[in-house]
């Protein structure tokens, strides 16, 4: 257990541009699919799905996210056209979270919401345990219509965020926090 404290002690995104293969094979990435889905989801909802991209279908979604791009950006010129082609080849996997959250009687859309952050989480988290490395982002694809749809994603489906995995040449260093003392305060009464 010392070793797991460590781990999330330690654990570091690795920039998308940075990584290298291998990432997990199918064993391994139907294991963090696995883990992933083991999260708190108050009303067992399961709102989140996910979608995988492995070998080629990272460039054929490579090309529609060009052409989505160039049709947002006529202006854009080939080396800009070249970034989003090759967007989801950085890494060997890259695995979309799709937040399901829907109105509820009980539980409210944000719980449902968090409950897909925490699925990244976990993807993240059991990344870094197996040896790879991941980066959760988000990035303009994210947050478009036309890139919805051809994710096949259904009103009022949305995306929590794309998981990135892949292996690091080199690991990151860190990066600065936030002071303790500045995000924790005891209540003391009023
Ligand atoms: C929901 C979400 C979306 C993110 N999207 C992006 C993004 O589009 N581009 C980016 O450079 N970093 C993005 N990040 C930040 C990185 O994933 C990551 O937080 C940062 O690289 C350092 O994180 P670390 O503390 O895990 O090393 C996003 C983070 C979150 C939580």
């Amino acid at each position: 257990m010392e070793d797991f404290l460590s781990l999330l002690e330690r654990r570091r995104s690795l920039v998308a541009n940075e990584m290298v293969p291998p990432g997990p094979d199918a064993a391994q990435l139907e294991r963090l699919l696995r883990i992933a889905a083991r999260v708190p989801d108050h009303g067992k909802l399961a709102p989140w799905r996910f979608i995988v991209f492995t070998g080629e279908a990272r460039s054929k979604f490579g090309a529609v996210l060009e052409a989505r791009f160039h049709e947002l950006h006529p202006d854009a010129d080939e080396r800009q056209l070249a970034v989003e082609r090759q967007r989801f080849e950085r890494a060997p996997v890259v695995v979309g979270v799709v937040s399901r959250a829907t109105p509820h009687a009980k539980i409210p859309e944000w719980e449902q919401q968090l409950s897909a952050g925490a699925v990244c989480q976990n993807l993240l988290t059991a990344s870094a345990a197996m040896g790879f490395a991941s980066q959760w982002l988000s990035e303009w694809y994210s947050f478009d219509e036309a890139i919805d749809r051809a994710l096949g994603l259904e009103d009022p489906e949305c995306v929590a965020g794309f998981i990135y995995i892949a292996s690091a040449k080199q690991a990151p260093g860190e990066r600065a926090r936030p002071a303790m003392e500045d995000i924790v305060s005891h209540w003391s009464g009023t």
